[in-house]
């Protein structure tokens, strides 16, 4: 049976709900984000564009238009940012987010399309955003990511299945390897994927990475934003985003780096080396659960616990030990994992970011526990860096719109 790709968005459109906003501390309005005087933006890279790009949503015939806005719905907040391209480079044109105290995503599904229709709507109008087409990413649990090897076939070399992939279908390989993949039926998902190239360990093989998402949760993400007024024009995945942006910020890495997004409810884990997406892991631990742990603890509601562990209140700092030994073991396992399957090779850097990285002691545990260098991801480096932007966008943003920002490049990836 074949697979289905998305090959143009459908019309869903239901009306709008206005009710049970839920805002903890938002920053929605018109923001006056660009530091001045303006300094000389960093050049924007050249040459190699990323190999693990995977879009579910292909390129769907636009005209010429001036922004994306990239928004992406994580299970507590929205993220929204728009860049500008210039001589210079990108330029930051709007950003905003807001906080929810309800959970937006349920196993990566929207739960209430109408809700996160009408705030994205009520966020792209109040900062004054016109453009109206956007890209947005699926969180990584609602999707299934495999690195598969294909045995390639003497009548096929790999330059022929680089420039058109497709022929991979016409074996049947790529189906049968998705089917085995995955515990839905076939017509229940759609799927994308991306030739990565020979396995280095072998050339009688190739690489393939594989993107399964279920359908209901690609067209819940389609509908939502139709009913916001916009158009998606791409849809990637969270986690595959994160990668794609470290890349474009700090260049591929000779030896192995791991990128860790911890969020709200999951703790998104990659390894990549180079060009090469070795391992991915996800695991449902995030920021509201030592939320929830406070909120027992001093049988308080969600937004009190919550303010109080933002603000490292040192009435409940001692529930911080338990989580941040929890995550960070999580980290030590996957490192573990990783370098048993490759013995010879050793992680040279942690690429850190998401809201639960602020937590007080998070950070200097990860790094007691693993000795690897850290760092925090800044995005705004695709913007000219942190002098490029005010002090306060920088402080309240850094960790929470790498996302967001990385699918507004991509209109580079659209504009024909
Ligand atoms: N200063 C802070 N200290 C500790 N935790 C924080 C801080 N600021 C935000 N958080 C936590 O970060 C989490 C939100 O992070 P983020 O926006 O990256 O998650 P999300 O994208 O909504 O969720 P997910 O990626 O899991 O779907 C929340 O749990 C929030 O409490
Ligand atoms: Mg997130």
């Amino acid at each position: 049976m074949a697979l289905e790709k998305i090959r143009s968005i459908k019309i869903g459109f239901k009306s709008k709900k206005t009710e049970n906003n839920l805002d903890v501390p938002q920053s929605t309005d018109n923001l006056d984000i660009n530091a001045s005087p303006k300094k000389k933006q960093k050049k924007e890279k050249k040459g190699h564009r990323s190999l693990t790009k995977i879009d579910i949503l292909s390129k769907l015939g636009l005209s010429r238009t001036g922004e994306l806005i990239g928004v992406d719905i994580g299970t507590s907040s929205i993220k929204i940012g728009t860049v500008k391209k210039t001589k210079e480079g990108y330029q930051l044109t709007h950003i905003a987010k807001k906080t929810y105290a309800e959970n937006l995503l349920t196993e990566g599904h929207i739960v209430d399309q109408d809700f996160v229709a009408h705030e994205i709507r009520e966020i792209v109008t109040k900062n004054n955003i016109k453009s109206t087409i956007a890209a947005s990413a699926l969180s990584s649990y609602g999707a299934i990511i495999k690195k598969i090897r294909l045995p390639l076939s003497e009548d096929m070399d790999i330059e022929k299945i680089m420039k058109n992939p497709s022929i991979l279908e016409e074996t049947g390989l790529i189906i049968t390897e998705i089917e085995n993949s995955i515990p839905f039926q076939l017509k229940e998902v759609y799927y994308s994927y991306h030739v990565l190239g020979l396995d280095p360990e072998d050339e009688n093989f190739i690489n393939v990475l594989f993107v399964v998402s279920k359908k209901e949760i690609v067209d819940g993400f389609i509908d939502t934003f139709r009913m916001a007024g916009l158009k998606l024009v791409l849809l990637d995945l969270d986690l595959i985003s994160l990668i794609n942006i470290v890349e474009q910020i700090y260049g591929l890495h000779g030896s192995p780096v791991m990128i860790v997004d911890l969020g709200a409810t999951v703790m998104n884990m990659a390894i990549v080396k180079g060009p090469y997406i070795d391992l991915t892991r996800e695991v449902m631990l995030g920021g509201t659960y030592l939320t929830e742990q406070i909120q027992k603890a001093l049988k308080a509601g969600y937004l009190e616990a919550e303010e109080k562990k933002i603000k490292a209140d040192p009435e409940i700092t001692y529930l911080f030990e338990d989580f941040i030994f929890n995550i960070s073991s999580e980290i030590n396992k996957t490192i573990n994992f990783y370098l048993s399957t490759k013995p010879n090779e050793s992680i040279s850097k942690i690429f850190i970011t998401g809201g639960g990285s602020l937590l007080e002691g998070i950070i200097d545990k990860i790094y007691n526990d693993t000795n690897i260098n850290i760092e925090i991801i800044d995005p705004f480096l695709i913007v000219g860096g942190e002098a490029a932007v005010k002090q306060n966008v920088y402080k309240e943003y850094r960790e929470f719109i790498p996302v967001a920002l990385h699918l507004s490049t991509r209109i580079d990836d659209i504009v024909r």
